[in-house]
């Protein structure tokens, strides 16, 4: 073709909405060579140096990522439409997990808001920073299942329950799909890595995999994520970034996806140390028949698959079709249209407020117990009082990196308020405010105790900020122990030996093993990693600003030995009970967790009263609603996460104790009550059952209502066919 004809069809192309026709017609004009270069995904280590400049002028690069701020995507974005033989725009591509530049909460404490609005509302801005700045696709949002804590990749997802991931997965995609795509990963099973060990194998029972692991996909999926990325692990021997079953079967014929799928990370060539391909090439030609469409940083596809196709090893419309829904993409995101994408990012003061709302929402409160010296002994020890001299201790207390927690691309330490300056801002300026950093957060230097032991002494009040650091969450940070790093166990236990009451503010990407505080300090409060505004949100709790409403999307357990633990496993033939031994239990540790999954308190107090079903029998088709009375039973006006879950008593496979199916918050003044609905669609409460089809059974099913997994009103209906 000459250049003026092509030239001439370019313009068509792009002076004319982008049709499934201009696309065929431009996949029939490719090369080879160009068709497998639009399945290659390369990092860029902040600017695309000039080899990868020459392979997109080339035709070779379909996406880049890791290429920061439109300064640096313009240029690149220009060869590619303009100096490219067929002028296709790229994709850019960045981790944007939790925030750009304005980092929010981790999603794990997101969750924890069980306000999918709130999630949404993060993603959208941090898809509009983003695109800002260039970028036009995250990798995010990581809705793994995760019910090991060891593994630091919990920190990134939803926590341990499908439905709340599934409904945090849809939220997020629907925020970064208003400016940017969206990316479910890692397909799939990865959060079930064995003993918690990053990238290890897993072995998820078909069932396991359709009911816990699989629905948070479907829902991205249902909420029209672009891409797909494959994961890392193999899942019962077959490796996820060569599992035809997951990625085309599943995924595409199943559910009818027609985005596009991502390898992660050098996954593709990883095949071969899993011991499925014994070379480059048919690493790739597994991957690609698979349906993986994009090869992340392998560079197999464009390297090693030329030959495989001339000789029929690989069909030629097993290319195209992969290169077809990379080109679909392009066009559904309008890059066609308009390639540099120029986007202006919403004002920084609005990102902070939301930043600061979002994180106030995620925060937990664990415990919170009277504390007080003499008259004050039986009052909660939170929330604060502005007023006394008050201690602010722990290598975390003034720490303007770690609060930004793990995957916070373009975040600076600088954009961060710490808790020490969060608590100095919220105080009047004749306060006494006393900071000792007493130690380190993982080496064992204990110089500072005596420093921090001597403020304490002085103080009303210790605020202890203690935890991990942001990596030891996230990516290969995988942690054997789970309780406190270094020596602040015996920074806290120095300090609450000066008989000055304790409050624990917790900063960490994952459960952590808290046996002698939750017996020792009166006040606990789980912050996870809140972002740039965690300090001022931490005050804003600490001093009742706010009153907490974040509830634990994940167990956390007593101690180590009992992981894996979540609420709603299976019943077992021998359920625990404390007088039988034998029944499934520990002869050294309750079966119980220190706090369940959807445990939060609150500076107020609920009671529930007066659960109702609209009705007692309902067909397959049919929707129940539960009606329970909450009453805001405090003195002050408070914000409560009524919580269902659900138990099938009798099925033909053993199902769990407990499923939360519906989840409302509900704001209070002090003395109200109000009546709550949620409801119970029966469609629901499938499962998969002997023949491995979903199906909803009859019988009867119990229904749990309260402020968490472990406690709750209860009722029963029947579902009848
Ligand atoms: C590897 C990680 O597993 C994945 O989540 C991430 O998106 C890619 N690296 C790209 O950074």
């Amino acid at each position: 073709m000459s250049r003026l004809c092509h030239m001439l069809c370019l313009t068509a192309l792009l002076a004319s909405p982008a049709t499934a026709q201009n696309l065929d017609s431009l996949v029939a004009r490719m090369t080879l060579e160009e068709k497998l270069g639009q399945l290659n995904l390369l990092s860029a280590n902040g600017q695309a140096s000039p080899q990868q400049i020459q392979l997109v002028r080339a035709g070779k690069v379909g996406g880049l990522f890791n290429v920061i701020g439109a300064e640096n995507t313009t240029p690149v974005q220009r060869v590619a439409v303009t100096e490219s033989r067929l002028n296709i725009p790229l994709l850019f591509g960045l981790d944007v997990i939790h925030g750009y530049r304005t980092i929010f909460p981790i999603p794990l404490a997101e969750a924890g808001s069980f306000d999918p609005d709130a999630a949404e509302a993060t993603a959208r801005a941090a898809g509009q920073e983003a695109a800002a700045f260039g970028i036009n696709w995250t990798y995010a949002p990581m809705v793994d299942i995760a019910r090991d804590p060891r593994w630091g990749r919990i920190a990134e997802g939803s926590g341990e329950d499908p439905y709340l991931g599934s409904l945090m997965a849809a939220a997020r995609v629907r925020g970064f799909q208003q400016t940017i795509f969206a990316t479910a990963k890692h397909f799939a099973g990865y959060g079930a890595a064995e003993a918690g060990r990053e990238y290890n194998e897993t072995e998820i029972s078909p069932r396991t995999m359709r009911e816990t692991y699989l629905p948070p996909f479907k829902a991205a999926v249902d909420a029209g994520v672009a891409s797909l990325m494959s994961a890392f692990n193999d899942i019962a021997g077959v490796p996820a970034s060569g599992n035809a079953w997951l990625t085309d079967t599943l995924l595409r014929r199943e559910w009818g996806f027609t985005g596009f799928v991502v390898s992660d990370w050098t996954s593709v060539a990883e095949l071969i140390n899993h011991g499925v391909a014994g070379s480059q090439a048919e690493a790739g030609r597994r991957a690609l028949m698979a349906g993986v469409d994009m090869d992340m940083q392998s560079s197999i596809y464009g390297d090693s698959l030329a030959p495989l196709v001339r000789s029929n090893r690989i069909p030629m419309r097993v290319v195209d079709s992969a290169v077809m829904r990379i080109l679909r993409a392009k066009q559904r995101l309008g890059l066609f249209r308009d390639p540099y994408r120029a986007r202006t990012a919403p004002p920084s003061a609005e990102l902070r407020a939301l930043a600061r709302r979002v994180a106030g929402e995620s925060i937990v409160l664990l415990k919170n117990e009277g504390a007080g010296r003499g008259a004050a002994c039986c009052a909660p020890a939170l929330p604060l009082s502005k007023s006394g001299t008050i201690a602010v201790i722990g290598p975390l207390a003034d720490n303007k990196e770690e609060p930004l927690g793990p995957w916070h691309t373009q975040g600076q330490a600088s954009d961060v308020v710490t808790v020490l300056q969060g608590i100095k801002a919220k105080l009047p300026a004749a306060a006494q405010v006393l900071y000792a950093r007493g130690s380190g957060i993982d080496d064992s230097a204990t110089a500072g105790f005596a420093e921090a032991v001597a403020a304490a002494r002085q103080a009303k009040v210790a605020i202890l900020v203690l935890g991990e650091r942001g990596e030891m969450s996230g990516e290969a940070a995988s942690r054997s122990s789970l309780g406190l790093p270094g020596v602040q166990q015996q920074l806290l236990e120095a300090v609450a030996a000066t008989g000055t009451p304790v409050v624990l503010v917790l900063m960490n990407g994952r459960p952590l093993i808290l046996e002698w505080a939750s017996d020792h300090v009166p006040a606990i409060v789980e912050t996870w990693f809140l972002g740039v505004e965690a300090g001022n949100a931490t005050a804003d709790v600490l001093f009742g600003d706010v009153n907490p409403s974040g509830r634990l999307p994940v167990t956390f357990p007593r101690v180590l030995g009992q992981i894996p633990l979540y609420y709603n496993h299976r019943n077992t033939g021998r359920p625990p009970d404390p007088n039988n031994k034998f029944t499934s239990k520990y002869i050294d540790v309750p079966v119980t967790p220190r706090y369940p999954f959807g445990l939060g308190l609150s500076y107020t107090t609920f009671s529930y009263t007066n659960l109702k079903l609209s009705a007692t029998r309902a067909r397959v088709r049919d929707t129940v609603t539960a009606t329970v009375t909450v009453t805001n039973t405090g003195n002050r006006e408070g914000m409560e996460v009524v919580q269902l879950y659900i138990r099938d008593e009798v099925a033909s496979v053993s199902r769990p104790v407990r499923e939360l199916k519906a989840f409302t918050r509900l704001s209070l003044k002090p003395g109200e009550s109000r009546a709550v609905d949620l409801r119970i669609a029966m469609r629901d409460l499938w499962f998969y059952g002997l023949d491995m089809k979903p199906v909803v059974e009859p019988g009867t099913f119990r229904v749990f209502v309260g402020p968490n997994s472990a406690e709750g009103l209860e009722a029963t209906f029947e579902c009848i066919r």
